[in-house]
C-alpha cells in the first residue's frame, strides 16, 4: 500500500513544485453487488436549538413580521431547507433542553412566561416558539420531530405529561390541554432524547447514575395508540468510552438509540477563525474532523459486545465545525461563518457516516440556521447558503439509497497534530431506481486526483456531474456576495464500458450521477 507521510508544509513545499500534476488512485466501485445497508435518511438530520439566531430570527418571525412569512416561518429558509429534504430535526437543544420546562412553550402566546437563556448569552427567551411552533414546523418541511426532553432540571412527570400532550389521542388531560391551545388531532413523535450531555452542561452525572436515570424516565415515556417511541439516551463526548460502557450494560435493554457528540474543533481553548486561516489549518481540521471514524469505530465496537444483533443505534446528534463566534456578534451566541474548509469537513464527516451505517442511524448537524456549521445565514430579511448548505444539497441522493463497496487507497499526509489525514475520500450509493451517486472530496491543496474508477458490472453508464470549489480555501458566501461559493456543473470525467476516469480538482468535493 503506497501511502507518503509527511507533515503539512513539507507537503506544501513539494507540491508547489510540481503544481498541478494530478495523484493518481485506482478505485473499484462494487456495483453488481446488492443487499448493502441502507445509507438512512436520517444521517442527514439537522439540529436547531434556542441559541442565539437559530429559531429566532433564523426560522421563525412571527406571523407579524415583515419578513415574509408562511404562519410565523421564514419562507425563504422554508424553501431552502425543503431543497435538502430534511429527515428530522432535532429540538429544543443542546444544553438548553435541559432547562426547558415545555409549559412555559404553550398557550396564547403573549401569556407564556419568560426565561433566561443562561447557556447562550444570558439572552432573554419569550417562549414564542414553543411545542405547537416546533412540531407544525416540522410538518410544513416534511421532516420527524427529534424531542429532546429535560432530565437536567426537569422531572419525570414533565417529560411523560409532554409525550401525552403531544401524541395521545385519548380524552386524557395532557390530550385536552393540547386542543385547547387549538391542535385538535396529536402529532406523530417518534424520537425522545432523554436528556443532552448529560457528562455536562446536562446535569454534570456519572454514566452510573444517569443510566438509573435513563432508566427511570424512559419508563414513563410513553406510548399512546397509533404512536411508537424510539427512545435515545445521552451517549458519549467524542472518546469517552467508558460511558458508552456503563450505559450499555445498565441501560442497553431500554434503549432504541445511543447518542454521541463529537465537533470538529482544534482546541476547545483556541478554536480560530472561521475565515482567517492557514493551509495548515486546512489539513488540520479535516485531520480533527476525520477521528469522528475512529471514535464512531470505538463505540460500535463496544454496543456489539452488549448488542451483537445491532438493534440500537448510534446517533450522532451533534456533529460539526465550532470556530470562533464572528467578530461583532453576540457573545455565546455561537454565529460563525462557513468557507469551504466546512464543505470539506462536511463532505468527508458524511462519507464517514456511510461507512458505519450498519450502527449509526441518525445523525444532526450543529445547526440549521445561524449556529455554528449551519446551512443558512440569515440579516434581517436576507439569507446566505453557505457551503456546507451545498454539499448536502448535493449528497441528497445519497439519502435511503444502498451504500455500495468502494476500494480505494488513497496518500496521506500527517497534520501538525500528527494525525494522519487521507487526501482522498469518497462514497457511492445506488438509489432504488438504480441510479448511482458517486461522491469525491480530494482534500489536497494543490494536486488533482486522477481517479480511475472500475465498474465491476462493466456497463457503460451516462454520467453527470456536480462541483463545488473555490479560488481559495477561505471563501465564504456572505450577504454582499451570496454566490461566492457554490456548486457548478462537472465534466472533468470520461466514461467508458466498465469504468470512468475522473479528475476532482484539488480542494474540491464532486458528485457524479450515473444513469
Ligand atoms: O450545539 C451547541 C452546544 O454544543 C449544545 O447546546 C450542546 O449540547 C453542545 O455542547
Amino acid at each position: 500500500m503506497k501511502k507518503i507521510y509527511v507533515f503539512a508544509a513539507a507537503l506544501l513545499a513539494a507540491a508547489s513544485v510540481a503544481a498541478q500534476e494530478p495523484r493518481e488512485v485506482q478505485m473499484t466501485l462494487h456495483n453488481a453487488s446488492s443487499g448493502g445497508d441502507v445509507i438512512p435518511r436520517e444521517i442527514y438530520g439537522q439540529f436547531a436549538e434556542h441559541l442565539g439566531r437559530c429559531i429566532y430570527g433564523g426560522i421563525w418571525v412571527g406571523e407579524d413580521s415583515e419578513i415574509p412569512n408562511e404562519r410565523g416561518y421564514r419562507v425563504d429558509v422554508l424553501e431552502a431547507l425543503r431543497a435538502l429534504k430534511v429527515p428530522v430535526l432535532r429540538w429544543p437543544g443542546g444544553c438548553f433542553a435541559d432547562e426547558y420546562h415545555w409549559m412555559d412553550g404553550i398557550g396564547p402566546r403573549e401569556k407564556r412566561p419568560k426565561m433566561i437563556n443562561t447557556h447562550w448569552g444570558g439572552t432573554v427567551e419569550d417562549n414564542s416558539f414553543g411545542t405547537h411552533e416546533f412540531l407544525n414546523f416540522c410538518e410544513l418541511l416534511g421532516c420527524e420531530p427529534y424531542v429532546n426532553g429535560n432530565v437536567g432540571s426537569g422531572s419525570v412527570e414533565e417529560l411523560s405529561k409532554w409525550i401525552e400532550y403531544m401524541t395521545s389521542d385519548a380524552d386524557s388531560p395532557m390530550a385536552n390541554l393540547r386542543r385547547e391551545n387549538g391542535r385538535d388531532k396529536p402529532w406523530k413523535v417518534k424520537y425522545i432524547g432523554v436528556g443532552n450531555e448529560s457528562w455536562g452542561c446536562g446535569g454534570n452525572m456519572y454514566p452510573e447514575y444517569y443510566s438509573d436515570l435513563y432508566r427511570r424516565y424512559a419508563t414513563y415515556c410513553r406510548e399512546y395508540p397509533g404512536n411508537r417511541l424510539y427512545k435515545i439516551a445521552c451517549g458519549a463526548n467524542g472518546a469517552d468510552y467508558n460511558w458508552t460502557e456503563v450505559l450499555m450494560k445498565r441501560a442497553g435493554g431500554m434503549m432504541n438509540g445511543l447518542s454521541l457528540h463529537y465537533y470538529t474543533v482544534y482546541d476547545w481553548g483556541r478554536k480560530g477563525s472561521a475565515t482567517q486561516f492557514g493551509d495548515e489549518d486546512w489539513y488540520a481540521a479535516v485531520g480533527r474532523c476525520a477521528q469522528i471514524g475512529n471514535i464512531i469505530k470505538g463505540h460500535c465496537d463496544i454496543m456489539d459486545r452488549y448488542d451483537p444483533a445491532r438493534r440500537i443505534g448510534l446517533i450522532v446528534d451533534e456533529w460539526g465545525t465550532w470556530w470562533d463566534e464572528e467578530p461583532g456578534t453576540v457573545r455565546g451566541h455561537l454565529y460563525q461563518q462557513n468557507t469551504l474548509r466546512d464543505a470539506m469537513v462536511a463532505a468527508v464527516t458524511l462519507n464517514i457516516f456511510h461507512k458505519y451505517v450498519y450502527r449509526v442511524k441518525m445523525a444532526n448537524i450543529a445547526q440549521m440556521v445561524n449556529v455554528l456549521q449551519s446551512m443558512i445565514l440569515t440579516r434581517e430579511d436576507e439569507m446566505v447558503l453557505t457551503p456546507t448548505y451545498y454539499v448536502f444539497q448535493m449528497y441528497v441522493p445519497h439519502q435511503g439509497a444502498e451504500a455500495l463497496p468502494l476500494h480505494f487507497e488513497t496518500e496521506s499526509v500527517r497534520d501538525r497534530y500528527n494525525e494522519k489525514v487521507d487526501l482522498l475520500s469518497a462514497t457511492a450509493s445506488r438509489a432504488e431506481d438504480g441510479t448511482i451517486t458517486l461522491s469525491m472530496a480530494n482534500v489536497d491543496l494543490e494536486k488533482p486526483c486522477k481517479v480511475t474508477v472500475a465498474l465491476d458490472d462493466d456497463r457503460r453508464y451516462a454520467v453527470t456531474g456536480r462541483l463545488l470549489t473555490a479560488v481559495n480555501i477561505n471563501d465564504h458566501n456572505t450577504f454582499e456576495n451570496p454566490d461566492c461559493v457554490k456548486p457548478v456543473d462537472f465534466d472533468g470525467f470520461d466514461a467508458a464500458k466498465g469504468s470512468i476516469t475522473v479528475t476532482v480538482p484539488a480542494k474540491s468535493i464532486v458528485s457524479l450521477t450515473l444513469k
